[in-house]
């Protein structure tokens, strides 16, 4: 099903905690996505929402009012030597995926980390996750390499592929 055109993404509020977290557990829960042990609650959601830096964003996509999955453009560190690199995840609703919806929010998390002036995206995704691998190389990330065993969850090692997108930007 293609998406429908009554789509939008916009910024998410702290009203928009309760659907953010139970879409990001959903990947929790089926542990074939994020290194994320426990469920998150709404309550944690919306505190990670209100707690965001300016030049973050948590994107939501929505179709007919209902979020369908949503995305997030975050410091990659702390360090100052970092200031001009980020990193994003997206998550869409796991019966709505393969319809093009992260493709979308992943372009507009782009969009926004160029606007506040990152240049450099990163996206670490499990090297299982060959949907994800995909999309993010379909819109103009490279793989940097595999940490071979970086994670270990439920009795097994996981690797996991870095990738990076270089933006245009000032120096
Ligand atoms: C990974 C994820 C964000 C991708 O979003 P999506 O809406 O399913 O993907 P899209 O429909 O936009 O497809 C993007 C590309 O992935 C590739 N793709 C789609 N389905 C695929 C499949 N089953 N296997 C391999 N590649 C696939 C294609 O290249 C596709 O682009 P195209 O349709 O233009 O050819 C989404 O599937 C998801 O949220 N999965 C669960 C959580 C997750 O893995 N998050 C990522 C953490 S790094």
């Amino acid at each position: 099903m293609r998406p429908s055109d009554d789509t939008r993404i916009r910024r998410a509020t702290t009203q928009d905690a309760e659907a953010v977290a139970a879409i990001l557990n959903e990947s929790i829960l089926k542990r074939d996505a994020t290194m994320l042990g426990d469920p998150v609650s709404a309550l944690e959601m919306a505190r990670r929402i209100g707690g965001l830096h300016e030049k973050e964003t948590i994107l939501i996509l929505e179709e007919g009012g209902v979020v369908r999955g949503w995305g997030i453009v975050r410091f990659y560190s702390d360090r100052l030597g970092y200031a001009r690199t980020c990193e994003t995840s997206v998550f869409v609703r796991r019966e709505h995926t393969g319809r093009g919806l992260g493709s979308r929010i992943q372009r507009a998390l782009l969009e926004a980390a160029r606007t506040a002036d990152f240049h450099h995206v990163v996206a670490r995704i499990w090297t299982a996750n060959q949907r994800s691998i995909a999309m993010h190389a379909k819109l103009g990330f490279t793989v940097v390499g595999t940490q071979r065993d970086v994670g270990y969850m439920d009795g097994s090692w996981i690797d996991v592929t870095i990738m990076q997108c270089l933006l245009e930007t000032e120096r």
